[in-house]
């Protein structure tokens, strides 16, 4: 079963609410008019509703029955500016500023999420990385027991040897530059969680990348990861997690064998924790590019899932991640 196979039939079996702030973009209004059509999961358009409905009908989509609120005359956006000054206040952000700032769709449908009004939330077809990523940051903050959001790359190789039938976790790709020990820590932990939920991997095998496996070099950026692999071993001493070790060591059986023998990952692994984003960003782009993998990003370790989109993404791509989100909101029920 497809990564997208294993979403939708997991949606289906408990419909979320999920918030599409970029309401009157249109690849976002056709999403959730397929969305609702199939009844995977209750979408709800931010925008002026004179403008979601002209889009609407541009691209030919049927978006009765769904919810369309704008944000700039919303009953409930005084409500929401006072839960954002009380969360913000001491940031120094005034009760004025928080009135302007629901008015912004992006920071109104993080306030739904943070307030449960909605289950989830999906962006980023318009917004940039960064301006989807910090107000939920600020507002939505990591979940208990975390203490970085991350992300996680899911890699469909053509190579169904590799990892669980092909399916590889990739992580971090797109938030943390340059990880301490102890965030590489919590990104292994998440990714192993995303492996979970979203591919049904049951059992997650991680493996803590490096250029050595198991003291083979000795460098600090060596050191970095080893102290990451003491640390997640302390957080969650039931994972099977190991490191450092070098990507072939991660992946084929016998160069695992050989140099970490007796490892529950080493040749096994299936999450790949790379030691900084400029490994992880690298490592995915070259399995997508040169080795024929389908690759597909979603958000981790925030209290309530929020996911960024590409900006070249298409309607596919979005109903896609909008399910990821459903799925995700699941397991945090
Ligand atoms: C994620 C990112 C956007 C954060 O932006 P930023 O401007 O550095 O944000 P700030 O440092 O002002 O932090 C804003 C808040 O988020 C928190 N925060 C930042 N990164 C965080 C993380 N990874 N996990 C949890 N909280 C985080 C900060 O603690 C801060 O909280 P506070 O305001 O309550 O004190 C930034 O790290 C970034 O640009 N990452 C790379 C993204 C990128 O370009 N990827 C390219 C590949 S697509």
């Amino acid at each position: 079963m497809s990564i997208f196979e294993h979403v939708k039939a997991k949606a289906r079996e408990c419909v979320k609410r999920i918030v599409l702030p970029e309401g009157d973009e249109p690849r976002t209004v056709q999403a959730a008019a397929k969305l609702a059509q199939e009844k995977l999961v209750i979408p709800i358009l931010l925008g002026g509703p004179e403008r979601i409905q002209s889009v609407a009908k541009e691209v030919g989509a049927d978006i009765s029955g769904i919810e369309c609120i704008d944000p700039k005359a919303s009953p409930k956006a005084s409500a929401y500016a006072e839960a954002l000054y009380e969360l913000r206040k001491a940031k120094g952000v005034t009760l004025e500023a928080a009135t302007q700032l629901v008015q912004d769709p992006m920071y109104y449908g993080v306030m739904m999420v943070k307030l449960g009004d909605a289950d989830g939330l999906v962006s980023g077809a318009v917004h940039s990385t960064g301006d989807m990523l910090r107000p939920a940051l600020q507002l939505i903050k990591t979940k208990p027991g975390n203490k970085v959001v991350s992300s996680s790359f899911l890699m469909d190789c053509p190579n169904k040897n590799l990892g669980h039938n092909g399916l590889l976790v990739y992580s971090d790709c797109v938030v943390v530059p340059c990880p301490t020990a102890e965030e590489l820590a919590y990104i292994a932990i998440s990714a192993a969680e995303t492996a979970r939920v979203l591919c049904g991997i049951e059992e997650p095998k991680v493996a803590m990348l490096s250029f050595s496996t198991k003291g083979s070099a000795k460098h600090e950026l060596v050191s970095k990861v080893q102290e990451a692999t003491r640390l997640a071993h302390e957080l969650a001493p039931e994972l099977a997690l190991d490191g450092e070790m070098q990507l072939d060591a991660a992946l084929v059986p016998e160069v695992g064998a050989s140099k970490a023998p007796g490892s529950p990952v080493a040749g096994h692994a299936n999450v790949l924790v790379f030691p900084d984003l400029q490994a992880g960003n690298i490592g995915y782009k070259m399995t997508q590019r040169i080795g024929g993998a389908t690759a597909f990003a979603v958000l981790q370790g925030l209290a309530k899932p929020c996911n960024d989109l590409s900006r070249g993404c298409s309607v596919d791509d979005i109903v896609a991640t909008v399910l990821c989100t459903a799925v995700q909101a699941q397991a945090r029920d």
